[in-house]
Formats: structure tokens, C-alpha cells, sequence
């Protein structure tokens, strides 16, 4: 087995060809002068290979193609994809658009292909190959219960961020809730938890990504307007895309937990032991 990591998942194809005590198979990624990208794979891809590049820019796309190419000697070719980029755009929203996410998923082939709680799970079924979504509110709620929180209770910022919340507390036994808007009139909505009354509590937001931080600076405000002590963010894909950072340190966030399927600096939580044991098992 060669683990193959692309540019941009370079840190965490090393975490996972650690934990299968294995060395990481080295590359060269460039461009020629006219932009083009280049790659190369410094050794012989035989046998079974697995590819892990996240796909958040169009380059990175572009160079996870290129690698799956160049493994065309390899009797099996994993790919994982730990961030698929163009998957909120799942269906079409207005008439002429594309499903971008099926476009994506159609230009990769592979023998198996590993998603990390890619955006939608039907998405999966938009490629050709096997394809499976591993999930890690596992070891982020591991990473969330060793922070010792006051009365944490880990909080969806909205219903579609349940199931992730609930699949987070429930192996570490912390109690979760979402926020529910509720319209009293025409032109009023409050927002508020639930169940839980979220007062003098640490409360995590849990969401799959945050993108422009948008959503979870308003939900950061609302907390602590209802008393809550120190309010966390965890998400498994740290976009964080332009002023996000600031934006929700600005919000009032004490810290903003992540996973490497994006690396980036608060990447502080590794999905490598889910890929390692998911590739191992079969
Ligand atoms: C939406 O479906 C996702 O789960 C996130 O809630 C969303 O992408 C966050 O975006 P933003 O950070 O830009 O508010």
C-alpha cells in the first residue's frame, strides 16, 4: 500500500500513513511557466495506492485528476477526498444552473472512493465508483470532552447541523440542542435553543464547515445575549473563507475547533485514525 498525499492534504496523507506505519510516498507538485499544474510521483504506483486530496480549489481538483492518472499502474486506486469542494451545490437551485457537485464527482474515478460528512450523502451516488462518507463527530467530540468545558452542551446552529451535534455528544455523553427560529409575527422571529436553557453554560456550535463564518457569528451573539458562558465553534471542514476568523473572534468566539480535512491553523483535531482504519478494513 502507498499513501499518496496531493498538495493540499499533505500534512494529513502523513498522519495517515503513520498510523499504518508506513512511509508517505513523496511527490513533486509544480508549474510549468504557463500556470499548468505538474505533478509527479516519485515512486512506482503499484499494487494498491490511496490518494487523499481535498478538493477546495480548482487546483486542487485539477491535481487530484493528475495523480489519478499517473497511478494508472496501480492494480487499486483508493481516493480520498477529506473536503469535495462544489458539494452545497447539489442540486439545481435555479433553472440553467449545473449540479456542480455531480459534475465533480463524475470527472473522478477510482477504484473506492472515501468522503469526510461530505455536504450531502446522496451525493455519493453521483460517482461511478464505490464511494463512502466516513464521519468524524467521533473524534471532535473526544477532542470537545478532554477541554474539561463547564456544563457544556454542544448546540446545531440550525436543524440541518442536528444529526452531526447529536452523533458528537452522544459518544462522549454531553447534552446537545439546536437553535430553533420561531416567528411571533410578520416581521418578529426569535432564536433561541430548543430545550436547554443555555445560561452560565460552555456551548459548542457544531456544523459541518464554516464557510464565511456567517452563520455561526450570528449564533455566537445570540448565545451569549442568553447568558451563555464561553461559546466554542467545532466544524469538521475549516473553510474559513476571506475575514472568517476575524469575523467570528469578533462575534465574541473563546476558540474555534476544526479537523484537517482542511488544513489550516486550527486544524487541531486529525481524522487520520477514521481514513487509516476505514482503508485498512478492506
Ligand atoms: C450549510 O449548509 C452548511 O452546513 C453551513 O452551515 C454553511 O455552509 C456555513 O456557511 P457560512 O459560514 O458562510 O455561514
Amino acid at each position: 500500500m502507498k499513501i499518496i498525499g496531493g498538495p493540499a492534504s499533505q500534512a494529513l496523507a502523513t498522519r495517515v500513513a503513520r498510523e499504518m506505519n508506513i512511509e508517505p510516498t513523496l511527490c513533486e507538485f509544480n508549474r510549468f511557466p504557463d500556470g499548468e499544474i505538474y505533478t509527479r510521483i516519485m515512486e512506482e504506483p503499484m499494487d494498491e495506492v490511496t490518494i487523499i486530496q481535498s478538493t477546495a480549489t480548482d487546483s486542487d481538483l485539477m491535481a487530484l485528476l493528475l495523480m489519478i492518472d499517473a497511478c494508472e499502474d496501480a492494480q487499486v486506486v483508493n481516493v480520498v477526498i477529506p473536503y469535495m469542494g462544489y458539494a452545497r451545490q447539489d442540486r439545481k437551485f435555479k433553472s440553467g444552473e449545473p449540479i456542480s457537485a455531480r459534475a465533480v464527482a463524475r470527472s473522478i474515478s477510482a477504484d473506492r472512493i472515501f468522503t469526510v460528512n461530505i455536504h450531502k450523502p446522496s451525493i455519493l451516488d453521483y460517482f461511478s465508483s464505490d464511494a463512502f462518507d466516513l464521519d468524524a463527530s467521533d473524534v471532535i467530540g473526544k477532542y470537545i470532552s478532554s477541554l474539561h468545558l463547564k456544563d457544556p452542551l454542544i448546540v446545531a446552529p440550525d436543524i440541518g447541523a442536528m444529526s452531526l451535534a447529536e452523533n458528537t455528544a452522544n459518544g462522549v455523553g454531553i447534552q446537545y440542542d439546536y437553535l430553533e427560529k420561531t416567528r411571533l409575527s410578520g416581521d418578529t422571529v426569535t432564536i433561541k435553543t430548543k430545550n436547554m436553557d443555555v445560561c452560565g453554560r460552555d456551548v459548542v456550535l457544531v456544523d459541518d464547515m464554516i464557510a464565511t463564518g456567517g452563520t455561526m457569528a450570528e449564533s455566537i451573539k445570540l448565545l451569549k445575549s442568553q447568558g451563555a458562558s464561553d461559546v466554542y465553534l467545532a466544524c469538521v471542514h475549516p473553510v474559513l473563507a476571506k475575514n472568517a476568523v476575524l469575523r467570528l473572534f469578533n462575534a465574541g468566539v473563546r476558540d474555534i475547533i476544526a479537523t484537517d480535512t482542511l488544513e489550516k491553523a486550527q486544524s487541531s483535531v486529525s481524522v487520520a485514525p477514521l481514513i487509516a482504519g476505514s482503508i485498512k478494513n478492506f
